[in-house]
């Protein structure tokens, strides 16, 4: 089995003053709150344990949210990182959450949408090992950068560096098999202070059960780190939504599409926000298959 882990600590400094009393996964992206964007990947990826992991004054918030998870048919978790130490903390925090299990980490500002994201996340959720995914970018200088040989195989990985070897992306999404954990455990703090993801895909690479997976053209990978970003990244969804009349990330729908939860369950939840276009959008769901 797969669990999940959204990382949704960190100060957002970024965008102060609009993170200084809220945590930035908690603000809204257009219509709904920005983790229900990597809720939704995770779903599509057939996960139904998650683990959510804040900061101590923001936990409560998350959990004011979106409770248990029952209502939706998942399981969520919550746990306190006191310190942004990194993101291989994660598996850290996480050890006796993910037990034995394979698990996904995905950053809880990151914002996959495309059309055959579900096929990929299925893919990598029963490969063995590391899969992690590859976006092209302008500016790599800004992330982890892996680079591929001819054959897609990977040849190095690199936080953030100032000469990139190749303008590919590591975006926030990554499956680890059960071993990330013992992994994590020894990875040293980088010069920032953190331990480091790409340390722990590293450790991957260097025992040959790294695969790449390239995110084509196809799928739209959202940055929300500034407001201008953030501004783009509604926009996206807005224009997406009202054109196609389908919602980009609506958990609801998916966990309904999925049969985690039935059509009374998604009626009651509908109801419960018919004063809103997205309670409206869920009740037409039900007509759809009248
Ligand atoms: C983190 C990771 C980086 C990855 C990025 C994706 O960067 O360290 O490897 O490419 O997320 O969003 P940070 O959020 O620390 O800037």
């Amino acid at each position: 089995m797969t669990k999940g882990i959204i990382l949704a600590g960190g100060k957002g400094t970024r965008l102060y003053p609009m993170t200084k009393v809220v945590s930035k996964q908690l603000l809204p992206l257009y219509d709904k709150p920005m983790i229900y964007y990597p809720i939704s990947v995770l779903l599509l990826a057939g996960i139904k344990e998650i683990l959510i992991i804040s900061t101590p004054e923001d936990l409560d918030n998350y959990k004011k949210l979106l409770g248990s998870g029952e209502k939706i048919g998942v399981k969520f978790e919550y746990i306190i990182q006191e310190q942004p130490r990194g993101l291989a903390d994660a598996f850290i925090l996480g050890k006796d959450f993910i037990g034995d299990d394979n698990v996904c980490l995905i950053l809880g500002d990151n914002i996959f949408y495309g059309s055959n994201l579900s096929e990929m996340l299925n893919k990598a959720v029963n490969n063995e090992g590391a899969t992690i995914f590859a976006c092209n970018v302008k500016k790599p200088q800004a992330f982890g950068v892996i680079e591929i040989d001819k054959d897609g195989k990977p040849v190095s990985i690199e936080e953030k560096p100032e000469n990139p070897k190749s303008n590919l992306a590591i975006p926030g999404l990554y499956f680890f098999d059960n071993s990330v954990v013992e992994i994590a455990k020894n990875v040293k703090p980088s010069l920032r202070g953190e331990v480091e993801i790409t340390s722990v895909i590293q450790d991957y690479l260097n025992n040959n059960k790294l695969k790449v997976v390239m995110m084509g053209r196809g799928i739209a990978w959202l940055d929300t780190g500034t407001p201008e970003n953030m501004l783009k990244a509604a926009e996206f969804i807005e224009a997406v939504q009202s054109r196609q009349g389908y919602y980009i990330s609506c958990i609801e729908e998916i966990a309904w599409r999925k049969k985690m939860i039935n059509d009374e369950q998604l009626r009651r939840i509908g109801e419960e926000l018919k004063m809103t276009e997205y309670g409206k959008y869920i009740l037409s769901l039900l007509e759809e298959i009248k």
